[in-house]
């Protein structure tokens, strides 16, 4: 590939050049992201010619995507509900069905028309799910706040940013091992005092550890080796985050006794009868399941 890199290429030159190496589209976004143009001037000047300089940036990104690199890594950025975050090698890339979250709120929300609301987005990696809830809901005077917490620092400030960008505004964030920090519980017990539901985001890690050096090694799951491990893998068959902070919820509720915690958790479908069963032994078993656009169990709505 490497000698026709020396001298400028067109666009279509270079479409052809990588044609079967990667799809189209890829190819596009890669050229947007080196070229700097939107993917409409591809089509209509695909005659413009592109400098040795991208040419050879393009071909190192083009590599990096054969070799298995997620795209939205390579070029920084990945849409999540109609709008665009900036992911990092400290984030999670956004997935498609994570959007249920959205739709599940919405439904609740609209039930309580007169009821107040906080939401915390636990684990909020790029914070697409706070800020999208921000943006979805910013002109309903009964939501109060919308807090984010998440184990690693450096999600947060990804978080932060993202959160910015949309909304103009300072994202709330605590850097919290689940419901660890007293500083968070501290401000929800003072936020309660005038709201009277909590509405909690968990997408937790919860790929079952166990499998993940099967998961590894197969061709459609490649990309899973560049996200954080932090963001992926429990224990438990996968259930150990959300086991521990159901126990720290209903620790919480004790202290918010007139408060409704709504808990939506984010699962593989077959997680669903095990999580069910564990929820079922404790005093709190109002459940609900929702299923994602390909018709599996994605999302568990828990009521204290
Ligand atoms: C599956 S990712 C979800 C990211 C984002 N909320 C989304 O929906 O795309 C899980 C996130 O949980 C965070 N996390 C892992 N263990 C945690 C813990 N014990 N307490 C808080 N956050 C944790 C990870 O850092 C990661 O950002």
């Amino acid at each position: 590939m490497q000698q026709n890199l020396n001298s400028h290429l067109s666009i279509k030159e270079v479409q052809k050049l990588y044609s079967n190496k990667i799809p189209f589209r890829e190819l596009d976004l890669l050229m947007e992201f080196i070229i700097d143009k939107p993917f409409l001037n591809f089509i209509t000047q695909d005659d413009e010619k592109i400098e040795p300089r991208k040419l050879k940036q393009l071909d190192n990104v083009v590599k990096r995507r054969v070799s298995g690199e997620p795209i939205a890594y390579i070029i920084g950025k990945k849409e999540f509900y109609s709008r665009e975050f900036k992911v990092s090698k400290h984030t999670l890339i956004p997935r498609p069905e994570s959007e249920l979250f959205i739709d599940i709120s919405k439904q609740i929300i609209s039930k309580k028309e007169n009821e107040t609301f906080i939401f915390l987005d636990i684990g909020t990696g790029s914070g697409n799910l706070i800020t999208t809830a921000y943006c979805e809901f910013k002109d309903n005077k009964n939501i109060i706040s919308f807090l984010a917490s998440d184990i690693s620092q450096k999600a947060l400030e990804i978080a932060k940013k993202n959160f910015k960008t949309h909304t103009h505004k300072d994202l709330k964030v605590f850097n919290s091992n689940l419901l660890k920090n007293e500083r968070l519980i501290d401000y929800l017990i003072q936020q309660t005092n005038e709201v009277k539901n909590i509405i909690i985001f968990a997408n937790l890690p919860y790929v079952d550890e166990n499998l993940k050096d099967d998961l590894l090694k197969k061709e459609e799951s490649r990309g899973l080796s560049f996200e954080p491990s932090s963001a992926l893998w429990s224990s438990e068959n996968g259930l150990w985050h959300y086991k521990q902070l159901i126990n720290q919820i209903i620790n919480l509720k004790t202290k918010l006794k007139d408060t409704t915690i709504t808990a939506l958790y984010e699962i593989n479908d077959d997680q669903k009868e095990i999580l069910e069963k564990f929820i079922n032994a404790t005093p709190y078993r109002n459940t609900v399941s929702y299923k994602d656009l390909s018709g599996k169990n994605r999302i568990i709505k828990h009521i204290y």
